[in-house]
């Protein structure tokens, strides 16, 4: 049987996160009731390796891991012989011996590419600098909850911000389920050139606005996410500059749908990318977003370990 890995978001199909979306609304309402193991990993083992800080994706997985019967062990690159340089490939194969799946972040999708060329388990990308498909298979799962069964491909979507992993991330999702996303970024922070090509390719309702204005009005669900992302620290004096004029706040809320949800990965920069009034405001969803993490992530879970 081949491995599968969900290093994009395009690694999955979109009748399959249907069915990823169903589980994850099972697994989800049952935890509501007090039912909270289920056993689908029989005792194996997860690896989690964290080149990067994470409160959210550390802590959901471990516990989805947990809930799931199985053992989540955490390493950070800094722990591993990779930091001394061992062979991708050898890290693979040894790893894949012990475990049932590793989910990994880190800076390169590369480096995700680099292990998985030779690893027999599933390799996860728990965030790399051009994608976060977990967060977004979070996200997406959050917009279906909110939309009372009006149909997802009908929907507007709009990414205000930073063309980066999440901006990245969205246009895949875009591309598999066929809503329509209108990304607004300031001039050089325009997402991933080949992956805003492929989304708009294979959806023409994909589009890139210079004016959040234009991309918020009427929209469905409002994302944003911080201007300067893991690494990026250095730049952040610039970035601030650059990024003037593209807050979410009310007043830009107001022009997107009434019934408009507001999403935000996590961790947020008040004052910067989103006021405080709008993220902890009436529409926002983000913590809602962020239990999401949990549920789906045991879903794909189960979908990419299943034998
Ligand atoms: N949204 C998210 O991935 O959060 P963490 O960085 O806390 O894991
Ligand atoms: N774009 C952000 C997302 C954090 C979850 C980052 O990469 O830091």
């Amino acid at each position: 049987m081949t491995t599968r890995h969900y290093i994009s978001f395009r690694d999955i199909a979109k009748e399959e996160y249907e069915f990823i979306f169903q589980r994850a609304a099972h697994l989800k309402e049952s935890r509501r009731q007090g039912h909270y193991l289920f056993p689908l990993l029989g005792g194996r083992s997860v690896g989690l390796i964290f080149n990067k800080s994470s409160t959210r994706t550390r802590v959901s997985f471990e516990t989805a891991i947990n809930e799931l019967g199985g053992h989540p062990v955490v390493l950070s690159t800094s722990d591993t012989q990779m930091a001394r340089g061992e062979a991708p490939a050898h890290t693979a194969k040894v790893l894949s011996r012990y475990l049932a799946a590793v989910a990994i972040r880190t800076y390169e999708d590369q480096e995700l590419y680099d292990l998985a060329a030779a690893a027999t388990i599933p390799i996860i990308n728990a965030l790399t600098n051009q994608r976060h498909p977990c967060q977004v298979l979070a996200d997406v799962f959050t917009l279906l909850e909110n939309l009372d069964n009006e149909p997802l491909e009908a929907q507007e979507v709009a990414f205000i911000g930073d063309g980066h992993n999440m901006a990245n991330t969205w246009l895949e999702a875009a591309a598999t389920f066929g809503f329509g996303l209108r990304v607004a970024t300031p001039p050089g922070y325009e997402p991933d050139s080949e992956i805003f090509k492929m989304a708009t390719a294979a959806n023409p309702k994909v589009k890139l606005f210079s004016a959040p204005k234009e991309a918020v009005a009427g929209a469905r669900c409002v994302n944003t996410d911080v201007f300067a992302s893991m690494g990026q620290e250095a730049e952040t004096a610039k970035r601030l500059q650059d990024f003037q004029g593209f807050q979410v706040n009310k007043e830009l809320m107001a022009l997107a749908s009434p019934k408009a949800i507001f999403l935000h990965c996590l961790p947020a920069h008040l004052g910067e990318e989103v006021t405080a009034e709008v993220l902890d405001g009436p529409a926002s969803r983000v913590f809602e977003e962020a239990e999401n993490r949990l549920h789906a992530q045991k879903a794909l879970l189960e979908f990419l370990t299943r034998p």
